[in-house]
């Protein structure tokens, strides 16, 4: 198992060439959120845009649009047809489907809920995107009686569950990080497997653990946050692999320096989203 540290993610990040402009760094679509759960669509698109993301879009049902194109300044913020719950409703698909031909990469599920239309839209979006897909959250729950489609995807897609999310989709109660590995290689995916000290999982067999993070990120709104950034890295060209290492050391170094300027009770993820570009100063 390779350890991620400094050195992994300073062979990945490089300075930004002064000749580039915002289409040099990334389109990335967020579909997220939904009128109850506007927090987690929040921190995933803020994550991307502290990331050093070239432009993100957030779609959103109509719902959750008010309170999000409030608080978000830099995305531009879609509103998208609603069911009567304040969920996606199918309605959404084409404008979706349309956003995400545009986009270099796509994270799905941060504060999506769940319905039957929800299955079927992750489902349309998985088939046919032909760019990077992270899913998580919700978006991860959503595919849980259609694991087959990760087989079918353009690229292999990137899973970020925590553990109950991944003892869901496997429908095993009690699974481990060896069972994620190994859904790693059945499903042709790449399982970034949260917890303590992270794990990496690819279809090759490969495997990496994370060695930065406190439990002061054991907050809501933290895994929003490094789903965020790791559709960035992806959005930015870099492979799906060391792309989800480098957010899962970074994630965890902007936890390990907020815990130090404000300790592990009283960080908070959007601390994170502070800390996380002082870490980045190295890359100018
Ligand atoms: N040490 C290091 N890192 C930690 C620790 C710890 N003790 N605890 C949590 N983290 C990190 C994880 O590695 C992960 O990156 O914080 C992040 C937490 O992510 P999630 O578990 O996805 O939590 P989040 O989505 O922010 O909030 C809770 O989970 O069960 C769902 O529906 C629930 O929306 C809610 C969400
Ligand atoms: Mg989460």
């Amino acid at each position: 198992m390779t350890e991620i540290n400094q050195d992994f993610a300073d062979g990945v990040l490089h300075s930004r060439n002064p000749e580039t402009n915002k289409n040099d760094y990334g389109r990335i679509l967020c579909v997220c959120g939904s009128a109850g759960y506007t927090g987690a669509a929040y921190f995933s698109a803020q994550g991307a845009v502290r990331m050093g993301s070239g432009i993100v879009t957030l779609a959103t049902p109509e719902g959750a649009w008010p309170v999000l194109a409030v608080k978000l300044n830099e995305p531009v913020v879609r509103p998208m047809p609603q069911d009567e719950n304040g969920l996606f409703s199918i309605e959404a698909l084409p404008k979706l489907l349309a956003l995400a031909e545009k986009a270099d990469a796509l994270l799905i599920g941060c504060g999506l809920g769940r319905s039957d239309t929800l299955t079927e839209i992750v489902c349309t979006l998985l088939e046919k995107a032909a760019c990077q897909i992270v899913l998580d959250a919700d978006g991860i729950n959503s595919i849980t009686g259609h694991k087959d489609i990760l087989r079918r995807t353009a690229k292999p897609v990137v899973l970020t569950p925590h553990a109950g999310e991944f003892a869901r989709l496997s429908g095993k109660p009690d699974a481990t990080a060896a069972d994620a590995a190994q859904f790693a290689q059945d499903y042709r995916c790449i399982v970034l497997y949260k917890g303590h000290r992270t794990r990496i999982f690819t279809p090759d067999g490969a495997a990496y653990r994370n060695t930065s993070g406190n439990p002061g990120m054991a907050k809501g709104g933290s895994g929003d946050v490094l789903a965020g950034m790791l559709v960035s890295l992806c959005g930015q060209g870099i492979d799906a692999v060391p792309a989800a290492c480098t957010a899962a050391w970074l994630h965890g170094r902007a936890g390990d320096l907020a815990a130090n300027a404000l300790s592990e009770y009283g960080m908070t993820p959007s601390d994170m989203l502070t800390q996380l570009p002082i870490l980045l100063k190295r890359y100018n």
